[in-house]
């Protein structure tokens, strides 16, 4: 079916996820009257509570979690009246007809979110088909982890797929709900300004950075078994790269736009075993400060000895005739000094500098477009400092500036989830990851690993609040590169 659905079901609905994004980001499309009317939300999880408990718990999540100016009382009550709870043990099929019992008549369309762990995925499949909860009015979004490797992933996909055909399967990238993530489409796609010199004649390289100041957190149970390059490369940064290094697509749909992504994404140049060492960098983080902050190492939070990697840079490149020769320079880590999101692209010097005899230095421009936390775009150009220039022209890199913040200081930014789960709840999958997509990633990503074990590649200690083993500085420093900070 297509439009909106009536009811929404949330599996994991006591998780963190849940607590930290899905009950706000419901809470703020209630508020804003964006839900359909008489949606329902049922939660459902291991845990044991009935309604009412369930609506504290949900209370509870929106005290901590919600805007002090956010917080309004009725608004608060009557989002709670529409939540409803009926426990599960979703490995289990036995519990499912109570499930659909109490979701009740789903012809006018169920949404349905898993946010469960990734071996729960194929008994909640079956559960939900053997309870009539997988009919044509159904609709599936799924939350990483979607395997570790592309066989596990073609496992889970096989699964989801035997009773949600990929039209109704909405796989969740929350860096795809950022506003941000979405401004890199109009900016590109907006404006004529860029799009002639987007390519291999107009541009050096592209730096991407994802760089967090969190360490392991509670996700020990997660992590050690995924680190930094299943964790954010596989699918933020390569969404990421997709939408920087993607063709204009025809139109703004589902169709259009994942077409012209996953092209880039299969276009990625596999890193072969032997050259794993060169172009890839891994790193785990020790004990340090970041900011004020004194902070343990990666092996005593887990408390063992560990050769996950908390910190991963790429030299990346992108073979097809638009990026010919660019560098992509990815990284993202752990415990490094800032929380700081941010693609850097570096344009071609100039062919000519008049300036050179008058003793006048120039800087490529760059175009960087910060996705958080600060929203701007900011293209640095070469200006004249004032002056009379009798010892030569004095130029200067500056800043235009676009801040994001400030052009829309009026508008609340929202959480990528509340754009997800409404588009969700609408039907719209183009902000949600094909199934070839997450293939085309997960095959990019296996060859690097390979070539790491091949390699017995170590993660290199580096101490928390840097910016990650010196070797992630090197691997653009040898290029003539440095680093976007
Ligand atoms: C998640 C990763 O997908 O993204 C986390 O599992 C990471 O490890 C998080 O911290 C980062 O998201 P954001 O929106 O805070 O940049």
């Amino acid at each position: 079916m297509t439009g909106a659905v009536g009811k929404l079901l949330l599996f994991g609905a006591t998780g963190d996820l849940s607590r930290r994004m899905l009950i706000p980001s419901l809470f703020g499309l209630h508020a804003d009257k964006l839900l359909p009317p008489a949606l329902t939300i049922t939660g459902t999880s291991r845990s044991d509570y009935d309604d009412a408990g369930f609506r504290e718990f949900a209370a509870a999540a929106l005290d901590e979690f919600l805007p002090a100016d956010r917080k309004d009382a009725s608004q608060i009550a009557s989002f709670l009246d529409r939540i409803q709870y009926q426990p599960l043990d979703a490995s289990k099929t036995d519990g499912f007809p109570a499930l659909a019992d109490k979701i009740g008549d789903i012809s006018g369309g169920l949404a349905i979110f898993l946010s469960t762990a990734p071996s729960l995925f194929e008994p909640t499949i079956k559960g939900l088909e053997s309870a009539g909860l997988a009919g044509e009015t159904v609709r599936i979004s799924l939350e990483k982890p979607l395997g570790h490797d592309l066989a596990s992933s073609c496992e889970i996909n096989d699964a989801v797929a035997a009773a949600f055909p990929e039209e109704r399967t909405f796989r969740i990238d929350h860096y795809l709900g950022k506003e941000t993530v979405q401004n890199i489409l109009a900016l590109r796609f907006g404006n004529s300004l860029f799009e002639p010199v987007w390519n291999a004649r107009g541009i050096d390289h592209v730096q991407i950075t994802i760089a967090e100041t969190v360490g392991l957190e509670d996700r020990a149970g997660y992590y050690e078994g995924a680190g930094a390059l299943r964790d954010m490369v596989q699918n933020h940064i390569l969404q990421l790269v997709a939408l920087i290094a993607m063709e204009p697509p025809a139109r703004f749909d589902g169709t259009s736009i994942r077409d012209e992504k996953v092209k880039v994404l299969r276009s990625l140049r596999p890193i072969e075993p032997k050259n794993a060492g060169h172009l890839t960098v891994t790193g785990q983080y020790g004990a340090g400060a970041v900011g004020e902050k004194v902070v343990k190492s990666y092996a005593d939070e887990l408390g063992k000895p560990s050769s996950t990697e908390t910190f991963v840079a790429i030299k990346a490149h992108v073979d097809n005739w638009r990026w010919q020769g660019v560098p992509f320079y990815l990284r993202t880590g752990k415990r490094l000094p800032a929380r700081q999101s941010e693609i850097a692209i570096q344009f071609k010097p100039v062919p000519h500098s008049i300036f050179a005899d008058r003793g006048g230095q120039l800087q490529p421009n760059t175009l960087v477009i910060r996705l958080q936390p600060e929203e701007y775009v900011r293209l640095l150009v070469m200006a004249k400092q004032p002056g009379l220039d009798r010892e030569g022209i004095r130029l200067r890199e500056v800043p235009l500036n676009l801040s994001l913040d400030t052009e829309f200081a009026g508008t609340r930014r929202r959480i990528a989830y509340e754009r997800l789960l409404l588009d969700l709840i609408e039907g719209d999958p183009t902000l949600f990851v094909r199934r070839d997509e997450v293939e085309a990633q997960w095959r990019w990503i296996d060859t690097i690993r390979a070539g790491w074990e091949t390699n017995d590649v170590k993660p290199k200690p580096y101490p928390s609040g840097s910016w990650g083993p010196s070797a992630g500085i090197a691997l653009t420093e040898r290029d003539g590169v440095t680093w976007t900070e």
